[in-house]
């Protein structure tokens, strides 16, 4: 059965639009993800403009919070499109805000990350960047629940990116873009097939 699912993002969007074409556009995969409403928590990102191209018949909102005082506001704005929509899944594809305690609590193992690391390694902003100076041979990627501690829930799939000795940060950031392209998608339907581990 269909599950719907929103996504929230906060840039660029290369993560939101493949899973729309992904799921969405050309129906690929298991038929379960059903992508219902993409949320976005900066006026003007990129993400919006693209997904209003892309795919101008799913819904999107811009709900202000760039700064802490907004997040309520947000969270409750964000729950009222939840409800309205029917949403099981809440996948965050570069949101680059925290989400409340209370807020996750809500929804147990139903909002899902994507991280530019080898979580536990290098948690937070910059991840890309603190991995290649720091001189790491392998960074990569990691999917995981959402729980109240930032970038520490339960891992439902890792990818590993070599470092060469020739990358540069911006050639590592689009290695771990495609790495993050590839393992998304699966990564999202092995959890809403409850875990069963291909990964
Ligand atoms: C991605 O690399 C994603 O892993 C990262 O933001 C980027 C968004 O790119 N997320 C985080 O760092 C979350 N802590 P995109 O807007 O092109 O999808």
């Amino acid at each position: 059965m269909q599950k719907n699912c929103i996504i929230l993002a906060s840039g660029n969007g290369s993560n939101a639009l493949n899973l729309i074409n992904k799921f969405y556009m050309s129906k690929t995969g298991s038929g379960l993800v059903n992508i219902s409403a993409v949320v976005s928590n900066i006026e003007g990102a990129p993400v919006i403009g693209k997904v209003k191209k892309n795919s101008p018949d799913i819904p999107i909102f811009t709900i202000p919070f760039t700064s802490l005082s907004e997040r309520k506001l947000f969270e409750s704005a964000l729950e009222n499109i939840i409800e309205k929509y029917k949403i099981k899944y809440i996948i965050l594809a570069g949101f680059m805000k925290i989400l409340s305690k209370e807020f996750v609590s809500k929804f147990p193992y139903k909002i899902i990350n994507i991280h530019p690391s080898l979580l536990p390694a290098f948690k937070g902003r910059d991840a890309i960047k603190n991995a290649f100076e720091y001189g790491v041979k392998y960074t990569g990627v990691t999917v995981h629940y959402v729980t109240q501690e930032v970038d520490a829930g339960p891992i439902i799939c890792q990818e590993i990116v070599k470092i060469e000795d020739s990358d540069t940060v911006e050639s590592l950031e689009a290695k771990v873009h495609k790495a993050e392209h590839k393992i998304y998608p699966v990564a999202i339907e092995i959890a809403l097939t409850d875990g069963n581990p291909q990964c």
